[in-house]
């Protein structure tokens, strides 16, 4: 399929380094340095209560108009103003949730040998391991991921979907198929608050999507590192669901770090760099990173949505009618050449992007 090797050509892939989780369970008294991030001890870390992300109710959206408009607003203001919220009654079964999480948990909790089967190779984003590694001085962060493009399902390459747990990949493949769905939902009502109609739609109606599952293991001095760097996602959406009850996700508002509270059974849905640039700036996507608890390993899966390949990635013709263009447009190509080639470095790559630097 030519469009397979769109994506999968010389898209780069990540430098190899060492499992993060053998390195942790080895009962380390002093922390590689390459792990060590003094920058992330001197930032403040709010512990203002009051500061939670919206939460906005899908049944709400879809349902009774009493509730409707209200919760359209909601959903705007949460786009707008914060680039995060947490969704709930959003549909996805909690039976499969559940199975999402004990396949990702027993697949991490499988011995490094057979992990290492679904490793991630040279010119692959896909697989086992690390992500955005580009030169051998970088700092590390203090975890190990399994990357899968999950749709459309000609995407995927099987060679990287572990066989172990045996039901992982049913799961998985289930799992994908509701969260597209619920992504696409989420985009019409988005769409209506920007007034775009059908333009958005069409450009995310055969979206890729991928999947990230993402092991932090404890680490004894947790403070001095960091389990995912500070970084925007360069996506369209973002699906986030917390797998075990160990938090970890802070998100970046003014300045400061604000702690994640992860509503039971929600998803946390951001708004990714795709959403800003398309929305002409309207929206933001919205820095965040993952801190690591010193005694208990935490787990989560991301689930990144973005444009059907072969889109132009710049802002909707409808959103710069009366106003300028904030942003480049670039093809699909050169966008997923502009993320492989870097490495995550907070909205650095929106910075590629912006034609109107006083937005920033
Ligand atoms: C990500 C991400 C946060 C987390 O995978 O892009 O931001 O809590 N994860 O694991
Ligand atoms: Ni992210």
């Amino acid at each position: 399929m030519e469009n397979k090797a769109l994506i999968k050509k010389d898209l780069g892939g990540s430098l190899p380094v060492e499992n993060v989780q053998a390195l942790a369970s080895n009962n380390l008294k002093d922390i590689p340095p390459r792990y060590l991030r003094p920058e992330a001890e001197l930032e403040q870390v709010s512990i203002e209560e009051s500061l939670q992300i919206p939460v906005v109710d899908m049944d709400k959206l879809v349902g009774d108009p009493l509730f409707h408009d209200d919760e359209m607003a909601k959903l705007h203001l949460a786009c707008k103003e914060w680039g995060f919220f947490q969704l709930i009654n959003h549909g996805v079964s909690e039976e499969l949730i559940k199975k999402m999480k004990t396949d990702t948990e027993e697949f991490f909790g499988l011995p490094l040998e057979v992990k290492k089967a679904y490793a991630t190779q040279p010119n692959h984003i896909e697989g086992y391991g690390q992500a955005f590694v580009v030169s051998e001085e970088q700092k590390l962060d203090w975890g190990d991921m399994l990357f899968l493009l999950t749709q459309p399902v000609r995407q995927r390459t099987l060679m990287f979907w572990p066989t172990l747990p045996t039901s992982f990949s049913e799961t998985l493949n289930r799992y994908s198929q509701e969260l597209q769905q619920v992504t696409i939902y989420l985009l019409k009502f988005i769409s209506s608050n920007l007034g775009v109609n059908l333009e958005m739609e069409r450009m995310f109606d055969d979206g890729v999507q991928g999947a990230r599952m993402n092991y932090y293991p404890p680490c004894p001095q947790a403070n001095k590192v960091i389990g995912l760097t500070p970084h925007s996602d360069a996506v369209g959406l973002t699906l986030l669901l917390q797998v075990n009850e160990v938090q970890g996700l802070q998100i970046r508002i003014k300045g400061k770090w604000i702690p994640i509270k992860p509503v039971v059974g929600a998803f946390i849905v951001n708004v990714g760099d795709i959403i800003e640039i398309v929305s002409n700036g309207i929206y933001k996507s919205i820095e965040h990173r993952a801190v690591v608890n010193p005694e208990k390993e935490r787990l989560s899966i991301a689930a990144f949505h973005s444009p059907n390949i072969g889109s132009m990635i710049g802002p909707l013709p409808d959103l710069i009618k009366e106003n300028v263009s904030n942003y480049k447009t670039i093809s699909y190509e050169e966008y997923i050449k502009l993320i492989v080639t870097s490495k995550l470095d907070g909205k650095s790559l929106l910075d590629q992007m912006r034609l109107n630097q006083e937005l920033h």
